[in-house]
């Protein structure tokens, strides 16, 4: 019997494929995302919460998968991402970590911290970034500029990969006053500015940048070389994109913000709408910033 030839499965409930015996792309590591910035290439993120659609997003050539918070909102009916705790989050990335080994993924794995998960001090957010380490992750989100840097330089320091997230922070939505776009006023932007320089030399790699006006991202993407910013609703001068997988899907229970473009409508299937956020992202045409931004 020829033992180089996988005999394909069929696998029920929709489950993934079995695994090839090689991975026909190279991982996704820290220096292919410096590298795709260097040549100009944008980097795509999406956000999956199970081991399908993760494996679903790394074959539509999605570069990073954000086990994002945002699952609190759309996979548990949660009114914010407050109420999302540590264990959820690991539990998810594990079923994405499982779901690309399945099928030999490739992409990059950011988890995020959930609320209450790193505040107390850099002891107890290194802890709770083990646990998501521990399940598979490559990068732990966190969110917030000033008190966070400490936090960031003392995970980074001890090999925890960090991806940043400012503008605005679900997780203290309750202080902003709502899902409201930062950054506006001078005084703000500049805020802004320093807390993303100040997170750079602390050793964040990644920073999404969360409804920011368009030249505010842009500056502080022009002034961060070596800490790429991933926008949502911050224009098309950051590095990368990001969407919660949901509203780029059109699955949703209320009003998509305006910064989500729907690309299942014209795609017709999940992998072929990935696909075309994949393509939008990199050829520059989203988003744009007369629809999906703020100026
Ligand atoms: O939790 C999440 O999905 C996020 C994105 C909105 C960036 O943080």
């Amino acid at each position: 019997m020829d033992r180089s030839t996988p005999v394909p499965t069929a696998t029920p409930y929709g489950t993934l494929p079995p695994a090839s015996p090689m991975a026909s792309r190279k991982p996704i590591s820290l220096p292919r995302l410096h590298d795709l910035r260097a040549r100009g290439e944008k980097i795509t993120m999406l956000t999956a919460y199970d081991a399908t659609f993760a494996a679903v997003a790394d074959a539509a050539g999605v570069e990073c998968i954000l086990v994002g918070d945002s699952l609190g909102m759309v996979c548990q009916g949660l009114s914010s991402t407050v109420g999302v705790t540590l264990e959820t989050m690991r539990y998810h990335t594990e079923s994405v970590v499982r779901g690309l080994h399945r099928v030999q993924g490739t992409a990059w794995v950011v988890a995020d911290l959930p609320f209450g998960s790193y505040h107390e001090s850099p002891e107890q957010a290194f802890r709770s970034a083990s646990v998501l380490m521990q399940a598979g992750a490559h990068m732990v989100k966190l969110e917030g500029g000033g008190w966070t840097t400490d936090t960031v330089r003392f995970l980074v320091e001890r090999g925890i990969p960090v991806c940043a997230h400012l503008g605005l922070t679900p997780q203290t939505v309750h202080a902003l006053g709502g899902y409201r776009v930062q950054g506006r006023d001078e005084a703000a932007a500049q805020q802004l500015r320093r807390d993303a320089l100040a997170l750079q030399d602390a050793g964040a790699a990644l920073m999404v940048l969360e409804m920011v006006p368009v030249a505010v991202s842009r500056d502080i993407t022009e002034a961060m070389p070596r800490c790429h910013t991933i926008g949502i609703g911050a224009g098309n001068g950051t590095a990368g994109q990001v969407l919660v997988m949901h509203d780029m899907l059109g699955i949703h229970l209320g009003k998509n913000p305006k910064f989500v473009h729907n690309f299942m409508a014209e795609a017709g299937d999940v992998r072929a709408a990935m696909a075309a956020f994949v393509h939008a992202v990199k050829s520059g045409s989203f988003p744009d910033n007369a629809l999906h931004a703020w100026a």
